[in-house]
């Protein structure tokens, strides 16, 4: 099998960069540029003759990625590639896997078919499994799903003392379970209610027994920053102190860390699967695996 080709696409350089080593192979450039109507303007100077083209780009607002990625894996295609796989180290659309209100759009399936129909495979992390059992279940490609948990467990038994693991809502048990799990730690789920975007309340978990200890928040996505301020202000009124945070997509939101910073939460990290200043644990050393089993499988 002759060697597989990585290519960023624009902002996923140093992300491709990193993966590329990790697996040993060579990355090729993509001429990107818009023209002054906006459209874009996509270029590979290499052939590409039946060889597995990876492309890495990872899919926070992902509005306007999404017709360049497009047309970058119909271009791979187009100059003779032989299989065309995705790396979206943050997979967007997770989060709307129902209609809550009549008439909704179903974006999570909608963005799922049109990356089933342009690409041969799917790697990414952590993607926002909600209500959907698993990838499967909305995408009709091959696909791995990378745990940062791992990760983050390692920051966490390096930077923080006596941990207790801390998830905000149900949905964190999974992330929680599987961090705390990993060491051995003390873990406790809280509960949520969501009243809009940036309004929700928490409640207290069980915490006896447990004084003493450093809550350490981990959940999958930060958005507006809310479940955290929220989660942290209710830790803080029960007694501990201000918690840490581990989470694994930092999507930050415009006034995410204004709202962080009032809460008192200083201490908090991501991974880099999105782009970020606290998106310092680096996931390419997990993820290179998963796009190794995918590119030895054969249809
Ligand atoms: C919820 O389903 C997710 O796991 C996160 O808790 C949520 O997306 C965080 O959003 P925000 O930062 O806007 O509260």
């Amino acid at each position: 099998m002759t060697d597989p080709v990585l290519i960023a696409m624009p902002g996923d350089e140093q992300r491709a960069e990193r993966l590329a080593a990790e697996l040993g192979v060579e990355r090729i450039a993509l001429e990107h540029r818009r023209f002054p109507d906006g459209e874009c303007y996509l270029r590979i100077d290499a052939e590409l003759d039946d060889l597995d083209v990876v492309l890495v780009a990872s899919l926070d607002r992902p509005d306007p990625k999404l017709v360049p990625l497009l047309f970058a894996a119909d271009l791979a295609r187009d100059l003779g590639a032989g299989r065309v796989g995705l790396v979206a180290p943050y997979l967007a659309y997770m989060r709307q896997d129902r209609r809550f209100l009549p008439g909704e759009a179903l974006t999570s399936v909608s963005f799922a078919r049109r990356l089933s129909d342009a690409f041969d495979w799917l790697v990414t992390v952590d993607p926002h499994l909600h209500r959907y059992p698993t990838l499967d279940a909305v995408y009709s490609i091959p696909s791995e799903v990378v745990a940062a948990a791992p990760a983050l467990a390692d920051w966490i038994a390096g930077a923080i003392d006596r941990p207790l693991v801390i998830g905000p809502d149900e949905e964190s048990e999974q992330w929680v379970r599987a961090v705390a799990e990993a060491r051995g730690l003390a873990w406790r789920i809280m509960t949520k209610q969501r009243f809009g975007d940036h309004d929700v309340r928490i409640t207290a978990p069980d915490l006896d027994g447990l004084v003493g200890h450093r809550p350490v928040l981990v959940d999958d996505i930060l958005s507006s920053g809310a479940t955290l301020a929220d989660a942290a202000r209710v830790l803080v009124a029960a007694g501990l102190p201000t918690p840490a945070c581990a989470i694994v997509h930092g999507l930050f939101g415009d006034r995410a860390r204004r709202t962080l910073a009032e809460a008192g939460i200083e201490t908090l990290v991501c991974t880099d699967t999105v782009d970020a200043p606290e998106s310092r644990i680096q996931l390419a050393a997990h993820i290179a695996p998963a796009v190794r089993r995918l590119l030895s499988s054969r249809p």
